[in-house]
């Protein structure tokens, strides 16, 4: 399965912060925000992965990860020169994607949680069109909503609606089948001018072969779009952290969790932050992995 990371856009919402950087390398308390959409297509399995940006932020990019082989992954960058929508991901994406199933990810969501490394791979698995996941929040206006029938089965899908069917946010993370380069191309704008994703989702909704998997409340999903999101992700983490004495979304450690990299490699990458904290946590979860400790990863975290 290929992997695409959507982190474009002007990132308007976060100015003056994104004049001239990208909102998805913000740091999100002790690493950039895209970290965390990397880890998750890690942990379910994808390593030939796609980073979309806009065409002035991708020299940036491809200074922070390279190729990916030091991570076990490859990793490949494509321009997105106007934010034309996020289905514009399997536009600019089509050539990467060349027949194979896909896992996209919006570049500035955030997901932490039981089961959740668990919950991904089996989703990857079980592909018979696509993919979506459903989240209760309390705000559905701000978000692709996803309403179901009294036995559970998805029946609508709608943008930020005015008046939203369910309180069932749909996250930035889907998975399709190789049918959604196709989908995506007949696709027109919207209203609001973009090529939306969920004129994707209700494509596959049409042909019954879209499904919803409910991320219950053992998942926490934080999308960091605005300045107070954004604030309140880094604390999440830093809490998170703080009490575990663990990282979220330390790809060195996922990486070597996943077996992309040995024990060895893992270390050394530490050690080329070994001044900071993370980077010390790199080491030393690369020795523990060594003496047969399980990575804290296997407590299924992000
Ligand atoms: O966060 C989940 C939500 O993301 C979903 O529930 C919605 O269905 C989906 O439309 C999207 O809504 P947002 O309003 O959050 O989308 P936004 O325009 O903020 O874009 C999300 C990310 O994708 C952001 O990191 C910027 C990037 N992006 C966006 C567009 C429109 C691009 O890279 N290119 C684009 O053309």
């Amino acid at each position: 399965m290929k992997g695409i990371i959507l982190a474009g856009g002007n990132g308007t919402r976060l100015q003056p912060l994104t004049f001239v950087g990208s909102k998805q390398l913000a740091p999100v308390y002790d690493k950039p925000m895209i970290y965390y959409p990397l880890s998750l297509l890690m942990l379910a399995g994808v390593r030939d992965i796609l980073i979309i940006a806009r065409p002035s932020e991708l020299p940036l990019f491809r200074a922070l990860f390279g190729d990916g082989r030091q991570l076990g992954l490859r990793v490949d960058y494509a321009a997105q020169d106007e934010p034309r929508g996020i289905a514009d991901a399997f536009r600019v994406g089509a050539d990467h994607i060349r027949g194979e199933e896909c896992a996209l990810v919006l570049g500035d969501n955030l997901f932490h949680g039981a089961n959740l490394p668990s919950l991904l791979r089996r989703s990857a698995r079980r592909m018979g069109g696509c993919v979506l996941f459903g989240h209760e929040v309390s705000d559905p206006w701000r978000f692709g909503v996803a309403e179901i029938d009294t036995k559970g089965r998805l029946v609508s899908i709608e943008e930020k609606p005015r008046r939203p069917r369910s309180n069932l946010a749909i996250p930035g993370l889907y998975f399709f089948d190789a049918q959604v380069v196709d989908i995506a191309k007949d696709l027109v704008p919207s209203a609001r001018g973009e090529l939306e994703i969920t004129d994707v989702l209700r494509a596959y909704l049409r042909e019954g072969t879209a499904e919803l998997v409910w991320l219950g409340r053992g998942v926490t999903w934080l999308d960091t779009g605005t300045h107070e999101t954004l604030l309140e992700a880094g604390s999440f983490v830093r809490d998170v952290q703080r009490r575990t004495g663990t990282r979220l979304a330390c790809i060195e450690e996922t990486a070597m969790y996943m077996g992309y990299i040995d024990p060895d490699d893992c270390h050394t990458l530490g050690s080329e932050m070994g001044n900071s904290p993370y980077g010390q946590y790199v080491m030393e979860r690369a020795r523990s992995f060594s003496l047969g400790m399980p990575p804290s990863v296997l407590s299924e975290e992000l």
